[in-house]
């Protein structure tokens, strides 16, 4: 059985833990993010795929990477949490095919300072760090779009802050870059602001559970 005490939340039987914990996560995502990560639930078990993409969204995100491998320019994810996500497309990309993976370490489900959360990222992604398939930029990401002189990226994938107004600068800094393919997570009723931002921006080409393609 999964433990999570994350903080005072309606029990409602009929919802596996995982579940509960997707909602937990969706509200604190819809609410902006404002909080800063802390050791408020040090016990709490890390399930690293309970806050990632699902199983079923898996096949749209390979089939973006195998595309971006046939462009040039890296591949831009914005939100790394614990890499997860950026493991399973390092699994796919061609072998000289860079990404770049951008968290300020911000927020986590977890409890986790920011500190012990960034430690956990880079370990996961150490060996990708180590031998140049994966960057990860410990950055907001607006200062990093600000910053950002490479190439335009092959693929954006965007899942950061998951209300209007940050999908919206994304989605605008990803078109002014050129960048290729512009996708992201979590399309859904749950998270309104990225699917009116995605909708402003022409609407989902492609869409796979919650993923999905500009
Ligand atoms: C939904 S999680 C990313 C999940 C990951 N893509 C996966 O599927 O495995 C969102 C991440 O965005 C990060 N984040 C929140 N605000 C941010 C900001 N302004 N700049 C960069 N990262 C941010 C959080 O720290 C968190 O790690």
């Amino acid at each position: 059985m999964i433990s999570i005490a994350i903080g005072p939340e309606v029990y409602r039987p009929h919802r596996t833990a995982a579940e509960r914990l997707k909602s937990r996560f969706g509200r604190a995502l819809r609410s902006g993010v404002k909080r800063l990560a802390g050791p408020r639930n040090p016990l709490q078990p890390i399930v690293p795929r309970m806050c990632t993409v699902r199983d079923n969204e898996l096949p749209m995100l390979e089939t973006l990477v195998k595309e971006s491998n046939g462009l040039s320019g890296p591949i831009v994810e914005v939100g790394t949490l614990l890499g997860v996500s950026t493991t399973k497309m390092a699994l796919w990309k061609s072998p000289e095919k860079k990404i770049i993976t951008v968290d300020l370490f911000y927020w986590n489900p977890w409890g986790l300072t920011s500190e012990q959360h960034r430690d956990l990222t880079a370990q996961v992604l150490h060996y990708l760090i180590q031998t140049n398939h994966v960057e990860l930029v410990v950055s907001c990401k607006n200062a990093f779009y600000e910053s950002y002189l490479g190439e335009p990226p092959s693929l954006v994938f965007l899942d950061a802050i998951h209300d209007y107004s940050e999908t919206a600068k994304d989605i605008a800094w990803a078109r002014s870059i050129g960048a290729k393919i512009i996708s992201g997570h979590d399309y859904s009723a749950d998270f309104p602001g990225v699917m009116k931002a995605v909708d402003e921006a022409g609407g989902p080409r492609q869409l796979e559970g919650t993923i999905w393609r500009l």
